[in-house]
């Protein structure tokens, strides 16, 4: 989809970009990581002719760059950056609308499309009538993403684009990009100065350093086998801990195990189907498969009778939550077994301790 043919890049004497080779396949996710200065914006605005390149070749779509009209070029090619750039004085509707406008679609059709990107961006559609200035800093992020995609360009460059947020929320969009991800599949290059966003959201890294592309390989394959000691002390001490994290809540979730209720159904209720199905665990849901509470039935032991406890705001985890996250949760919540949820905060099942632990014995052999 991207190919980067010993790519050079000068500014006066000093080389941004140094004999850059490099190929990324259709709706693959890479990540450019480096430390500041290393040339990773530079790339992305060679990508889109934002920057021109004084050597070598980039081919999008089968197509020298250089032959496509730049504002073309750009059509497919959506572009997010840290500082976003929304237009203060348009409502969100209007700065999302901007690129369709642009491609002369009709009212009715935008209308639609920005309906549909607010849903996949999990904004509210009553933000369509907001001004950028009401927004938080996560939601500004998510209306940048939206305008970047509202055209659907087959290509996404993202310049550090949740680097401003604040590291709660920016793990929450970290999760919700991913499950957007799962369900557009564009080709998207993403930078960062995170290692763990690198390393979360990435199909593929490319480590670059003054200029250089260092390494360039799947995640599981970097944590692995760095090239070298810069990619070794970029990965950290504790980067067998990470490639764990390699590992999704997604990936463990269990059907069976629990009942699922209405929410709307009463307690007793409750207590008695447990009883006579023998479940230990029931999770209330809305007409919407929305997670509302929980139910325990507790075991029994010689000294205490068996207690039923009703739960009205249980631990959740997000499907695109890493295990290492997962289990945090878990240990914070003091439990063995916690709730799974996707972007539309849908309950899909559960997630188990044991089923972790598993994953990490699979990891040593002796004991
Ligand atoms: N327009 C420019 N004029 C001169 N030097 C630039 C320009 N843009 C970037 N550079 C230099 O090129 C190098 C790479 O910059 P950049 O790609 O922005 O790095 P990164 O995004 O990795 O932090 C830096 O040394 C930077 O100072
Ligand atoms: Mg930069």
């Amino acid at each position: 989809m991207i190919e980067l043919t010993n790519v050079t890049k000068k500014f006066g004497n000093k080389i941004a970009v140094n004999n850059f080779s490099l190929h990324i396949e259709k709706g693959s996710l890479t990540m450019f990581i480096g430390p500041s200065g290393c040339g990773k914006t530079t790339t992305l605005r060679m990508i889109n002719r934002l920057t021109p390149f004084d050597k070598g070749n980039i081919i999008v779509n089968d197509t020298p760059i250089n032959d496509v009209n730049p504002v073309e070029l750009r059509r497919n090619i959506g572009y997010v950056i840290q500082e976003i750039g929304l237009f203060p004085h348009l409502t969100v509707f209007e700065n999302v609308a901007i690129v369709p406008r642009l491609l002369k679609w009709e009212q009715k059709k935008i209308e639609r499309r920005i309906e549909e990107i607010l849903e996949l961006v999990t904004l509210n559609q009553s933000f369509a009538q907001k001004y950028p200035l009401q927004l938080s800093g996560g939601e500004k992020q998510r209306v940048g993403l939206a305008r970047a995609l509202a055209a659907e360009p087959e290509i996404l460059l993202m310049d550090e684009p949740f680097g401003a947020i604040d590291p709660i929320n920016r793990l929450k969009l970290q999760d919700s990009f991913l499950e957007i991800q799962e369900e557009i599949k564009k080709t998207i290059v993403f930078v960062t100065h995170d290692i763990n966003e690198a390393i979360k959201l990435g199909d593929k890294i490319a480590i670059i350093n003054e200029g250089n592309l260092i390494q360039y390989d799947n995640v599981s394959k970097i944590l692995s086998d760095p090239a070298n000691e810069f990619v070794e002390n970029l990965l950290g001490q504790d980067r067998n801990i990470k490639a764990l994290s390699l590992k999704k809540a997604k990936d463990y979730v269990l059907k069976d195990g629990f009942i699922t209720v209405l929410d709307t159904e009463s307690r007793e209720s409750v207590e008695k189907k447990m009883k006579e199905k023998n479940i230990k665990i029931a999770f209330a849901l809305d007409e919407n498969n929305h997670l509302k509470s929980r139910f325990v039935l507790e075991k029994a032991t010689e000294t205490k009778k068996q207690k039923f406890i009703y739960n009205p705001a249980p631990w959740i985890i997000e499907r695109q939550n890493n295990i290492n996250e997962a289990l945090s949760k878990m240990l914070e919540a003091g439990e063995k077994q916690l709730p799974v949820v996707n972007r539309k905060k849908e309950f899909v099942g559960i997630i188990k301790l044991s089923n972790i632990f598993e994953e990490v014995n699979k990891k040593t052999n002796i004991s």
